[in-house]
């Protein structure tokens, strides 16, 4: 079972910014290691209901065992994507919640496991499914897209400008021999870089494209977009939607989505978006990249 011990990402402000009161009915669409659940929990009991969501049945195995104190609360762990949460809302006898929170991206315990293939620090399959009940992998992905398609998901998911060279590279690489491990994708992508100035950066060079591919893997920006569509409709007037973002590819759906027509009965509480504080930074590296943006329901 995962280490459920780790601190979630900006829990006191999400804490502070829910106001969480006995009663409330809260959705958590990634409840992943339960660590923003086990935080709120305790503070909408009795009466309140915490409907937790991830797509990962692993890390609902370990929200389960660590939530399963909670007897005066009502807890739903649910295998759903939070892109289908307003059926699942339904499908436990509500119609609109007080809060909503999504903690996007992947959590330490998936990230630090090489089995599931999401970084290449050390070997493992080439996997990166968040739900392995999914059939497409990430090693089916970079085996089998044309070299074009490759290149645009590496430059429009990992913002890589090297996307064309590296495309080329992985199907040359390819075509001797499947690509199945993540060694095996992080050398070719780092043979495709060598000699060109500029390498050598802080970050590796098959971070971007790791990137990329997970967010293909998972159709992480889809399901956000998907989500969005009906998130405000499921609040109740005054309730809350509170989203964790890592990259600008997230921050820019939401930003959209708050200027648009489906966002136009929330508001934003603060101007700019919630970021950890120096504290937080040093304890918790994966803190550094976090945005929360919090809005509230003002009408229906
Ligand atoms: C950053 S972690 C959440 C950590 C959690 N807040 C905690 O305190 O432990 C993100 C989680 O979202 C899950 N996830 C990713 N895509 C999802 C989706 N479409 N629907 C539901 N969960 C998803 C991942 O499996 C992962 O467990």
């Amino acid at each position: 079972m995962p280490n459920a011990d780790h601190e979630p990402v900006l829990v006191q402000s999400v804490l502070r910014e829910l106001s969480p009161r006995p009663g409330m009915v809260v959705v958590d669409g990634t409840v992943g290691l339960g660590g923003h659940a086990a935080a709120i929990i305790p503070l909408i009991s009795p009466g309140g209901t915490y409907v937790g969501l991830d797509v990962d049945a692993e890390m609902l195995a370990s929200a389960r065992e660590r939530l399963k104190e909670w007897k005066d609360c009502r807890v739903e762990l649910v295998h759903a994507s939070y892109a289908e949460f307003r059926e699942v809302v339904r499908t436990i006898g509500s119609q609109r919640v007080d809060a909503v929170l999504l903690d996007l991206g992947a959590n330490s315990a998936q990230l630090d496991d090489p089995a599931r293939g999401f970084s290449f620090s050390r070997d493992g399959p080439l996997d990166m499914r968040f739900d392995r009940s999914q059939k497409r992998t990430a090693a089916d992905l970079v085996n089998s897209l044309p070299e074009t398609e490759l290149a645009d998901m590496i430059y429009e998911l990992g913002q890589d400008h090297a996307s064309r060279r590296i495309a080329r590279k992985i199907c040359q690489v390819r075509h001797k021999a499947r690509i199945t491990t993540t060694l095996a994708l992080a050398r070719a992508v780092e043979s495709s870089l060598a000699g060109i100035s500029g390498g050598g950066g802080k970050i590796h060079p098959a971070t971007r494209v790791f990137q990329a591919l997970r967010i293909a893997v998972n159709l992480e920006l889809d399901n956000l977009e998907r989500f969005l569509a009906v998130a405000a409709e499921s609040l109740n007037v005054g309730g809350k939607l509170m989203i964790i973002s890592f990259h600008s590819l997230e921050d820019a759906i939401v930003k959209k989505f708050l200027r648009g027509p489906a966002g136009a009965s929330l508001s934003e509480i603060t101007k700019r978006p919630i970021v950890a504080d120096d504290d937080e930074r040093k304890r918790n590296p994966r803190s550094r990249s976090a945005k929360m943006r919090v809005c509230v329901k003002e009408h229906d």
